[in-house]
């Protein structure tokens, strides 16, 4: 494997460029991420503030790659959400959390965006299995799951507290052997 461990990469698919994010797009996180709409299923901040905006992407400048690897998604120049892998080496497993601004549901952006860093994090972090987790009532995540070919595992009750509620998360994942089936040995 010739890339170093905490090396920041960028990949492109037919629509979008994926890069590390940089300090110059604060407002881009702003302007999606302080959608309460956007917000329901996470555990954002309430109401997201340009301090926040702020906060997070220093800290992705600080992130250390060679376990958290996250993507800001550009179309047109523009960051329009995030995509990121979190690694556990010790297991070999990754999960895979993303959103999107709401001006740009339903085109498709996040499944395209989550292949590329699937292939891409099964090779870099030498993976055996990439999973995600969602709010079990955020059924727009569900369709992203079952688009990038992941199966259902079950739901995990009472699996967190967000905003004062006990919610319950439904994962999904893919292994390795699975994701090489479907898209042959680029994995
Ligand atoms: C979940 C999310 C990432 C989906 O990204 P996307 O690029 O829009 O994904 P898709 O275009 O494949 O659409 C997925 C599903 O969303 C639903 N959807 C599409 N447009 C929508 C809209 N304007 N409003 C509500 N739902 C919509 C559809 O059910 C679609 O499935 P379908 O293609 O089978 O009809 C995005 O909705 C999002 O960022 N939501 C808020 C943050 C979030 O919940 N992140 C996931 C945390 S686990």
């Amino acid at each position: 494997m010739s890339r170093e461990p905490n090396e920041r990469v960028e990949l492109t698919t037919e629509r979008l460029l994926l890069r590390p994010f940089e300090i110059g797009d604060v407002g881009d996180v702003l302007a999606y991420a302080s959608d309460p709409e956007l917000a329901r299923f996470l555990d954002l901040p309430q109401p997201y503030t340009s301090d926040d905006a702020e906060e997070y992407v220093a800290h992705r400048l600080l992130d250390d790659w060679s376990s958290e690897a996250t993507f800001a998604i550009v179309w047109e120049r523009h960051v329009i959400g995030s995509i990121a892998l979190h690694v556990n080496a010790q297991d070999e497993v990754a999960a895979l959390g993303y959103a999107l601004a709401r001006w740009m549901w339903g085109r498709g952006i996040v499944p395209e965006a989550g292949r590329a860093v699937i292939d891409w994090g099964f090779d870099a972090y030498a993976l055996h299995k990439i999973y995600s987790r969602a709010d079990v009532r955020n059924r727009q995540s569900w369709r992203v799951m079952e688009k990038l070919g992941m199966s259902r595992e079950g739901v995990l009750r009472g699996y967190r507290k967000v905003r004062g509620e006990h919610v319950d998360d439904v994962c999904y994942g893919i292994l390795r052997e699975e994701w090489e089936r479907a898209h042959g040995d680029s994995a």
